[in-house]
C-alpha cells in the first residue's frame, strides 16, 4: 500500500479549492499541506485558515507538515481546522515527547520530520507516540528542489527501525519522503523503504493545460512505477 500525497505548495493558489478537488479526483491519497513561518524556514506559506477552507472539499486526509518554531501553540488550531496528520521538526520543539502527545490529544496522527542532516536517533524513545516518520530529501523551505541521494540509505535505516518496532509492538508507522520525488526516482525510493510519497512540482508542475484531469497522468505514472497499475 503506497500513499501519494501531492504537496499543494506547488498548486495554483488562486484556485486552490479546485486544485484540491482535481488532485484527489486524479487518484491522490492525502493532501500534503506545507506550513512555513519565515523563521524556522526561510519562506512563508499557509496556516489553519487555509486548512479550514479546504477541509469541506475532500474526505482525503490532510497531512500537515509544520515547518514552524515554536510548534505547540499552533497544533490545536490545525486540529480544529480539520488536519488528520500533523508532523513537526524535532529541532523546532523544546519538548518533542510533549508535542507528539499534544497532537494525539487533539485527535490527530503524529509525526516527526527529519531534515537531511538530522539523525534518526530522535525517534528512539518516542516510537509509541509516532504514526509517521517523514524524511526530508531536500532542505525544507521550497518546492522544486533536487532529491538528495543519501536519503536512500537513510530510508533503509529508518525502515529497519520501523520494522523492528512493528515486530515487537504490532503497530504500523508510515515512512514518508518529501522533496524532489519524481516519476523517475519513485521506484528507487520505494525500494529503500518509503510507503508514503510527497510530490509537489512533479504533480502540480504538470498543470499547465486547462484540462481538469491533467493530474491523472502523473499520478498513474507514479503508481505504475510503484508497481500498482
Ligand atoms: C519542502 C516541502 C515539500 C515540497 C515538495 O519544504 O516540505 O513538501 O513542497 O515539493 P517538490 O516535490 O517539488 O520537491
Ligand atoms: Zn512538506
Amino acid at each position: 500500500m503506497h500513499v501519494i500525497a501531492p504537496s499543494i505548495l506547488s498548486a495554483d493558489f488562486a484556485r486552490l479549492g479546485q486544485e484540491v478537488v482535481d488532485v484527489i479526483a486524479a487518484g491522490a491519497d492525502w493532501i500534503h499541506f506545507d506550513v512555513m513561518d519565515n523563521h524556522y524556514v526561510p519562506n512563508l506559506t499557509i496556516g489553519p485558515l487555509v486548512c479550514a477552507a479546504i477541509r469541506p472539499l475532500t474526505q482525503a486526509p490532510i497531512d500537515v507538515h509544520l515547518m514552524v518554531k515554536p510548534v505547540d501553540r499552533i497544533v490545536p488550531d490545525f486540529a480544529r481546522a480539520g488536519a488528520n496528520l500533523i508532523s513537526f521538526h524535532p529541532e523546532a520543539s523544546e519538548h518533542v515527547d510533549r508535542t507528539l502527545a499534544l497532537i494525539r490529544e487533539h485527535g490527530c496522527r503524529a509525526g516527526l520530520v527529519f531534515n537531511p542532516a538530522t539523525p534518526l536517533e530522535f525517534m528512539d524513545y518516542v516510537m509509541d507516540k509516532l504514526d509517521i516518520v517523514l524524511l526530508m530529501s531536500v532542505n525544507p523551505g521550497f518546492g522544486g528542489q533536487q532529491f538528495i541521494p543519501s536519503t536512500l540509505a537513510k530510508l533503509r535505516a529508518a525502515r529497519a527501525r520501523i520494522d523492528a518496532y512493528r515486530q515487537v509492538s504490532g503497530r504500523r508507522i508510515h515512512l514518508e519522503v518529501d522533496g524532489g520525488v519524481k516519476i523517475d526516482n519513485v521506484a528507487a525510493i520505494a525500494r529503500a523503504g518509503a510507503d508514503a510519497f510527497v510530490a509537489g512540482s512533479a504533480v502540480f508542475g504538470a498543470g499547465l493545460e486547462s484540462d481538469a484531469n491533467r493530474y491523472d497522468t502523473v499520478i498513474a505514472a507514479l503508481r505504475a512505477q510503484l508497481g500498482e497499475l
